[in-house]
This record gives structure tokens, C-alpha cells and sequence, in this order.
């Protein structure tokens, strides 16, 4: 009965928008609850880097219109601008908050921002609501900088995306600094095809990245999940075994579906949004899929598990993936268990 009616619903959506149903067969389906919508959004077509901060409150890039990608603003509890770059030349795509450290007790929060020009920036928001943005890393070569995960040593990992209509080797890879850099120049760990979404397990010990290949005139025909194991070396972390984590193609033959945002929960269970997928999937992290989680909008782009309790997902995208004057939406989904992010960020 469920399982007829989530049918027809696809098929409706499906009338209605250009996205491919990606759900592998045998794994249930939930449906996300309308957060905000088209009329209620201040966000733009860019929102983007859902991210919590330590009082559970959620993020994201694009505050105002789709050419507003120097903003921030806060989506959770309520909508308002948080941070608007003096320059405006920004370019945002991620965000993730940081411990508010003890000293200096003016500082009130830290955020890391993924900038597609200059790489990482921090941001710090101070007591007196002064702000300042520095430059963690950038490097001549981490052109279109698209995300970033951290570790609990403060290690960041860059994932770097270059859209090419025919994707070559160096179009993407992941870039490491650290979140107390300064002007630092950033360092390759990897370099391949076009990678977007990136997260780091509970425990630090691997690092998930998402890696697609363009073909000229057919667009995307590979989107794969990669793990690769976190070595710590004297000259800072090496990614090494890598190995295949999720093959859309084999999973539910979506490759040409690209993976974007990717969370994990407090078991290392990994969320990842399917963008143009209409929806979420988690995945064990033996990598067998768990669940998918349809979204009222085909491109989700982002998600973080939040609020109070860590448990309840965001998941952002353009409200309607085909309107170039589009909105910013988003979603929610009560989890079963809380983010990482979440208890990470609660547990000093
Ligand atoms: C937005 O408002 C218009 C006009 O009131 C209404 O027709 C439409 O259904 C609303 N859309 C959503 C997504 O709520
Ligand atoms: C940037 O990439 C090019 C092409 O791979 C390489 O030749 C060059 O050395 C790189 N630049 C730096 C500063 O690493
Ligand atoms: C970082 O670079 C900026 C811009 O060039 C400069 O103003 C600042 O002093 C530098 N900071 C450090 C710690 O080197």
C-alpha cells in the first residue's frame, strides 16, 4: 500500500520535473516535510553548505538572490543575513562551523567558508558583532574550491570541482590546510576528475569524497563514492586505499546523477544528497544503502542533521531546479540518530 502510493508520487513528480528517480530497489522510501518553500524563502537558486553551529542552528550560502553567493544567512530556527562579504566578490559554496574556542572570549562563533576563488576562509564573529574573514589556504591551482570536511585535529579537506563538458584529470581532487592556518597555501592529496561532496567518518580515520566524470554531449556518465583511509604523516595527513565506496551506476543505475553534499551521523552512517535525484541517501558504512529520502525539489544540494537534539535534517536545493529566477528550499527529516557535526561541536 505505502509502497504503491510513494509510486504514484513519483511518478508525479516526475511529470513535473527533469529529475531521475534514483532509488535501488529493495530500499525504502520516506518523504521529507516542506521547510521552506518558494514564498517563504529569503535564499537564492546558490544555497548551498548546510551547516550546524555549536547551538544547533543551520546555514547556508546565498542569502538574497542567486547572485548573492558572498552572503550567509541562517535558515534554522529562523531566516535572517548572518554574514555579507564588505567586497562582494565572493563566492561561496561551503560552510562549517568551528568550536568557539575559550580564548579569546570575544570571539562568539567560527565558521570555515569554502570560497571558489580564494579557497578557505574563516570567518569570526565577534562578541560585539565586529566580523572579521581571513585567509586560512588558497593555492594558484584550487580554482573552483567546492566544499570542505573537517577532522577533530582541525585538518580540512578541499574538495575542488572544474565543469568541463569533457572532465579531465585535475578538473577536481582533494586539497588539505589546517583550520588555524593563516595564508597558507594548500597542498593536493589527490587530483582527479570533478569532486564535490566530502565528509570525514566519526572516529577521523576515513574520508569520503565524491568523483564525476562529464563526457562532451552526454554530460555526466560516472558518479562514484570513494573512501579513502586517513594517514597521519609528519607532514600532515595522506589519503591512501582508496576504494570504491557506492557506484551509482551498479547501485541504482544513476550515474549521471551527480552526489553532493555528504553528512555522517554519530554511527559514521553516511548521508549524501542526489542532485537531480530528488533525494537523500543513507548509506552503512559497510556502504549498503539504508534509506532514500524524496524531496519536494529535484536538486537537492546540501543537508546537515541539527537542531537541539542533532536529529533533524535539513536538505537544501533550488526550489525548482529548471526556473533561473528560482528560490532557495529546503526540507526536513527527524533522523534516528544525531549528526556528527552535532556532537562534535557539543563535545569539549
Ligand atoms: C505561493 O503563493 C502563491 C500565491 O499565493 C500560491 O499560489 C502558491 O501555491 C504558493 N506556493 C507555495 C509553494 O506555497
Ligand atoms: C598547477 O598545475 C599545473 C598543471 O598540472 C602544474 O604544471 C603546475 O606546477 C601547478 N602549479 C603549482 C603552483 O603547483
Ligand atoms: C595574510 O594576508 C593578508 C593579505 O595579503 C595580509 O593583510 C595579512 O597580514 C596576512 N596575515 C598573515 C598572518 O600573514
Amino acid at each position: 500500500m505505502a509502497a504503491k502510493i510513494i509510486h504514484a508520487l513519483l511518478a508525479l513528480s516526475s511529470l513535473a520535473v527533469l529529475s531521475v528517480n534514483a532509488q535501488a530497489p529493495g530500499v525504502p522510501v520516506v518523504i521529507a516535510k516542506p521547510y521552506i518553500n518558494a514564498n517563504s524563502s529569503h535564499f537564492g537558486l546558490g544555497i548551498e553548505g548546510a551547516s550546524i553551529d555549536q547551538a544547533g542552528n543551520v546555514y547556508a550560502v546565498d542569502w538574497g538572490t542567486a547572485a548573492t553567493g558572498y552572503t550567509i544567512g541562517q535558515i534554522y530556527p529562523k531566516q535572517k543575513l548572518v554574514y555579507s562579504n564588505p567586497n562582494k566578490i565572493a563566492l561561496y559554496k561551503g560552510i562549517r562551523w568551528l568550536k568557539t574556542p575559550s580564548r579569546p572570549s570575544n570571539v562568539e562563533r567560527q565558521a570555515l567558508l569554502v570560497d571558489t576563488q580564494l579557497g578557505i576562509s574563516r570567518l569570526t564573529i565577534f562578541k560585539n558583532g565586529v566580523q572579521k574573514l581571513e585567509t586560512v589556504c588558497t593555492h594558484p591551482n584550487l580554482t573552483l574550491a567546492n566544499d570542505c570536511a573537517i577532522s577533530d585535529t582541525g585538518d580540512i579537506f578541499i574538495s575542488q570541482q572544474i565543469w568541463n563538458d569533457q572532465t579531465v584529470i585535475g578538473d577536481g581532487g582533494v586539497w588539505h590546510c589546517h583550520q588555524n592556518d593563516v595564508n597558507a597555501t594548500a597542498v593536493p592529496l589527490f587530483i582527479g576528475g570533478r569532486t564535490n561532496g566530502i565528509e570525514v567518518s566519526p572516529d577521523d580515520k576515513t574520508l569520503y569524497v565524491s568523483e564525476a566524470f562529464n563526457v562532451a554531449g552526454l554530460g555526466p556518465v560516472s558518479n562514484i563514492l570513494w573512501h579513502f583511509t586517513i594517514t597521519k604523516t609528519k607532514t600532515g595527513p595522506k589519503l591512501t586505499n582508496k576504494r570504491v565506496f557506492v557506484d551509482f551506476a551498479k547501485l541504482d543505475n544513476t550515474a549521471s546523477v551527480d552526489i553532493d553534499g555528504s553528512r555522517t551521523d554519530i554511527d559514521g552512517n553516511l548521508y549524501v544528497t542526489r542532485n537531480g535525484g530528488g533525494g537523500v541517501y543513507k548509506f552503512a558504512p559497510n556502504g549498503k544503502p539504508l534509506l532514500f529520502i524524496k524531496t519536494n525539489f529535484p536538486t537537492p544540494a546540501n543537508l546537515e542533521l541539527a537542531g537541539k537534539d542533532g536529529k533533524t535534517m535539513y536538505i537544501i536545493g533550488p526550489c525548482d531546479g529548471s526556473n533561473g529566477v528560482d528560490k532557495g528550499c529546503a526540507n526536513q527529516y527527524r533522523a534516528r540518530l544525531p549528526g556528527k557535526a552535532w556532537s562534535k561541536l557539543r563535545a569539549y
